[in-house]
């Protein structure tokens, strides 16, 4: 795909950028983190800033390792909930807008919470491998700082929840695993966690499942390109996400990339690359905004299986809840859970499996596979929306599908199915009708579309529709058939859904 030759060229360009700028600084960095590692826990200054987020917010309120004091000037109360997000590598040496909105939605949904931020910014605006070398000391920082909130007024640990972008997802992982004794951190949440220098590394080199209680993750900007990827491909936690396969993501494609540049100059470059690894943060937030359009996602083996509508199960765990509202269930192997989303916030869509069975009387031809489907709901109404089968129909076969709604149709009703015809087609009928002249009037060979078959993902209902009209079945070029439900004939309810 063509947007991957910018991203590189945005990661070179900021590493060698930073390279160049930062001669000195690299070896300074490096010696100032041996010193760092050096220093006992007790004694240490935490390099890391942790930030109480207040409202209305300028900085927030620091609160000091091993400085009492200044919990109460700050107002933690230690009888709620911790929410600590920690931030990513930085391009600017600036903390990013979303952190404060993640801060400040967090705080404003849930009243009873502390939410903190912790500032690594000086060791995270390094060159890339540097900041990454960092994140296992800011991991000890936040560890240590924890255990200080446990030692000094009692908070456990297990009410803490971490929320870390990239390579923040990997710090908040280090800082699981080095906090002491066997308790663990509550919860981490890795949104987008770095991919280069983690992919394919053991579970104690990057954030894993073992970190916390609950460790769950959203892949949104995987793709990879040049063996260079943003995010990291594989499962890190019980629940990996990944929105739209998780490659990439709807509305950060090539031609905004120009359109950002020609707006922001080389600027933009960073903009499209943030927007869909960026993404999980606001895929994350949207999750905290919008009650009552959570995303759900489904366990699948892959993408492939999943666009064809094959995974729309949540028996046995199978699908969950995307964000802050997770059902937090722990499970021995990772799940990897799709969804689609809309490119906007709230990127909820409505998921459905169609099957469809039909049978192909005109042999000579395969059908090119071009329809659209209007639904009638209790709700609301979808009209013509096109569905391109991936394969050609052959003979006398089920196709299965996926359908997504932005749109909460309520119980769907009715399917009006309309074949969009093409010339091809048509012009073989009239040849066939040259050839025989006495075939008009009678038997008109086409497509048998007897029963469609829907399961909805979001309410697991199952249901099958049946043509309207049992004795007119034939399905022709631009025309449309009519789809009602009759679950109520026995004979169908045997019928097995998959
Ligand atoms: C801490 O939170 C609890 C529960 O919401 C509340 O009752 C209490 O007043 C809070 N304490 C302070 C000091 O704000
Ligand atoms: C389609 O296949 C089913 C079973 O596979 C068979 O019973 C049916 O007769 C076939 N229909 C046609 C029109 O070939």
């Amino acid at each position: 795909m063509r947007h991957f030759p910018f991203f590189s060229l945005l990661l070179f360009f900021c590493l060698g950028a930073q390279a160049n700028a930062d001669g000195g600084k690299k070896k300074e960095a490096l010696d100032s983190q041996h010193r760092y590692t050096r220093m006992k826990k007790d004694q240490r200054n935490l390099q890391t800033k942790f930030r109480l987020y207040t409202d209305p917010a300028e900085e927030g309120c620091l609160i000091v390792f091993n400085q009492m004091e200044t919990l109460d000037r700050c107002n933690f109360n230690s009888s709620v909930p911790l929410v600590m997000i920690v931030h990513g590598w930085s391009v600017d040496g600036m903390l990013e807008s979303w952190v404060w909105k993640m801060a400040a939605t967090l705080k404003s949904k849930h009243k009873e919470i502390n939410v903190m931020i912790a500032d690594w910014l000086s060791f995270a605006h390094q060159h890339y491998p540097i900041a990454v070398q960092n994140t296992r000391n800011i991991g000890q920082d936040i560890a240590g700082f924890l255990e200080w909130l446990e030692d000094s007024i009692q908070f456990s640990r297990s009410d803490v929840h971490l929320i870390g972008y990239s390579l923040g997802a990997h710090v908040s992982g280090f800082a699981g695993s080095y906090i002491s004794g066997t308790n663990k951190i509550g919860r981490i949440t890795g949104l987008d966690p770095a991919g280069p220098l983690f992919e394919g590394m053991s579970p104690t080199d990057r954030l894993s499942p073992d970190d916390a209680n609950f460790v769950d993750a959203i892949h949104t900007f995987t793709k990879q390109h040049m063996g260079l990827s943003v995010g990291i491909e594989q499962p890190v936690a019980h629940f990996d996400f990944y929105p739209n396969g998780g490659t990439f993501q709807p509305g950060c494609h090539i031609m905004h990339v120009y359109n950002h540049i020609a707006q922001y100059g080389i600027t933009g470059i960073t903009q499209t690359v943030k927007c869909a690894h960026e993404r999980s943060v606001h895929l994350f937030i949207d999750s905290l905004l919008h009650d009552d359009k959570q995303s759900m996602a489904y366990w699948c083996n892959d993408i492939h299986k999943f666009d064809k509508g094959m995974c729309l199960s949540c028996r046995k765990n199978r699908c969950n809840t995307l964000g802050y509202h997770i059902r937090k269930e722990r499970l021995q192997k990772s799940r990897r859970l799709f969804l689609k989303t809309r490119a906007n916030m709230p990127f909820k869509v409505y998921h459905y499996q169609f099957k469809i069975h039909f049978i192909n009387e005109i042999q000579e031809k395969q059908v090119e596979p071009t329809f659209t489907v209007s639904l009638i709901g209790t709700k609301e109404d979808v009209e013509n929306l096109p569905i391109t089968l991936v394969e050609g129909i052959t003979g006398n076969k089920t196709y299965s599908f996926l359908i997504t709604l932005d749109i909460d149709i309520g119980e769907l009703m009715m399917i009006k199915f309309k074949w969009e015809g093409t010339a091809v087609w048509e012009n073989l009928w009239d040849r066939v009708q040259t050839i025989i002249p006495w075939s008009k009037g009678i038997y008109r060979p086409g497509l048998i579309v007897k029963t469609i078959r829907v399961k909805a993902g979001e309410t697991q209902q199952k249901m099958t529709f049946c043509s309207q009209s049992i004795d007119n079945v034939h399905l022709h070029p631009s025309q449309e058939k009519t789809f009602v439900r009759c679950e109520n004939r026995p004979r169908r309810l045997k019928r097995k859904f998959r």
